[in-house]
């Protein structure tokens, strides 16, 4: 497919009539799902991110209860009821005979998934890996980069943890240097982030490790700008996009970066313990797999997915996760998910002491956002709006990022937020 058809398709969404995945729906919900898609073919992402008919429709295609209020999608984020049912029908096939249907007919059809996942991700299928989490494809590249002691990597405080301890595991074992930078958030200029970077190279930086979207707060780094500062020398540039990937509008090739790990099951809604790894395909040779794979495919990207038995039934339906993803349109669900943010904090920020912590602009922002009430312990407010109320949010205490994260998802609804902050006026007033 060309680039400027999936550009349309990724603004407008996939509508095609008929649902690759309607054959995992109800029928009668796969037809109004269908009717609403149609009648929204021709509406902007901005005016559809109003419509909550529409998202009402949308809310429908998942399982979540009513009887709570997630607003923690960005820790992990539920299947639509799709996914659910493909994974269950692939693991019913796996179950009548697990050697042939797992390992020798589903194995085989990965090859389906890693070519769908590369459409969606513009790059080559021969660079994409298939993993269990964005931890397992950082890690393969955190631990198999050939580097020596006294090379440098920079990398921020502000990072995922996971990621934090396996550079410092490396440090420790390897005599590697660790470059920290301490960002100050929320920034709404990318200067300071490029700045910040590039005063920490020195002659023996070999890579840049950066997180396009800081976990703590929704801040959006600008990735291609800061992979610029490699450009034409031997520094590599590995993405963390864990909260990036099917949440904002950029394929990888955007970003201009050697490496890029994410988990699948945040944004895109895929089964739970389904992840991505690309890279470059002129450096799949020099980085060793995390599990040993045969030596005649050091070239091939498949070398990363040599991790012994797993499900295929989690990786087949990542297919119908993407059809659902591409049927709503990553432009769309971005718009709306910025409508939800700036929602429940334009309802918020009347209250006495409330404090936000990520950023505002479109550039720079997305569905997570970090708050706090001055004066107020943040884990007991998060705690109260899950005890009295079943609202699901989380406190955040991590270097000098406090606060509660509020991450909702394309099924939350704005009458959800309503609960959320009229829970959130009680508690903070008493
Ligand atoms: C920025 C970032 N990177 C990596 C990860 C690790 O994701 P997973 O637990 O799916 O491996 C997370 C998880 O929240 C994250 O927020």
């Amino acid at each position: 497919m060309s680039l400027n058809r999936r550009k349309f398709l990724g603004q407008i969404g996939r509508f095609t009539g008929t649902f690759a995945f309607s054959s995992f729906l109800q029928p009668a919900l796969a037809r109004q799902l269908e009717a609403a898609l149609h009648e929204r073919a021709g509406m902007s992402p901005e005016s559809c991110a109003h419509d909550e008919d529409f998202w009402r429709q949308i809310r429908l295609a998942y399982t979540v209860s009513n009887s709570i209020i997630d607003l923690n999608n960005g820790g992990v984020s539920p299947q639509a009821r799709a996914v659910q049912e493909a994974q269950a029908h692939y693991n019913r096939l796996c179950n009548e005979g697990p050697s042939f249907y797992m390992w020798r007919h589903l194995d085989r059809r990965r090859n389906v998934v890693r070519q769908r996942l590369a459409e969606l991700a513009g790059c080559p299928s021969h660079s994409i890996a298939i993993t269990r989490n964005a931890s397992e494809s950082l890690e393969t590249i955190i631990f198999g980069l050939p580097l020596q002691a006294g090379d440098e990597v920079v990398l921020s405080k502000q990072g995922y943890p996971n990621m934090i301890h396996a550079w410092q595991q490396r440090a420790r074992r390897d005599g590697i240097v660790l470059r920290w930078l301490d960002f100050e958030l929320p920034q709404e200029n990318g200067d300071y982030f490029v700045k910040q970077y590039q005063s920490a190279i020195g002659p023996r930086t070999k890579l840049l490790h950066v997180t396009h979207v800081i976990n703590w707060t929704g801040q959006v780094l600008p990735v291609a700008r800061i992979a610029q500062l490699a450009e034409g020398s031997d520094i590599e540039v590995l993405v963390d996009g864990a909260h990036s990937f099917a949440q904002l509008e950029y394929q990888i090739p955007d970003l201009a970066c050697d490496y890029f790990g994410t988990s699948l099951h945040k944004w895109l809604g895929a089964p739970f313990g389904t992840g991505l790894l690309y890279v470059r395909p002129e450096k799949i040779k020099k980085v060793y797999p995390l599990f040993a794979a045969p030596e005649q495919d050091e070239a091939n990207i498949r070398k990363f997915e040599h991790q012994g038995t797993r499900s295929s039934a989690v990786e087949q339906a990542i297919i119908p996760a993407i059809d659902f993803h591409e049927a709503i349109g990553t432009a769309r669900k971005q718009s709306r998910l910025r409508l939800l943010k700036n929602y429940w904090i334009e309802a918020a920020r009347s209250l006495p002491g409330f404090r936000l912590h990520s950023p505002r602009q479109s550039e720079w922002d997305c569905a997570i956002a970090l708050f706090s009430i001055d004066g107020q312990d943040s884990k007991k407010i998060s705690q109260k709006l899950w005890i009295q109320h079943f609202i699901h949010t989380v406190a955040i205490d991590w270097e000098n990022i406090h606060g509660i994260r509020v991450s909702p998802n394309v099924y939350t609804l704005r009458s959800d937020l309503d609960r959320f902050v009229k829970a959130l006026r009680s508690i903070v007033a008493t």
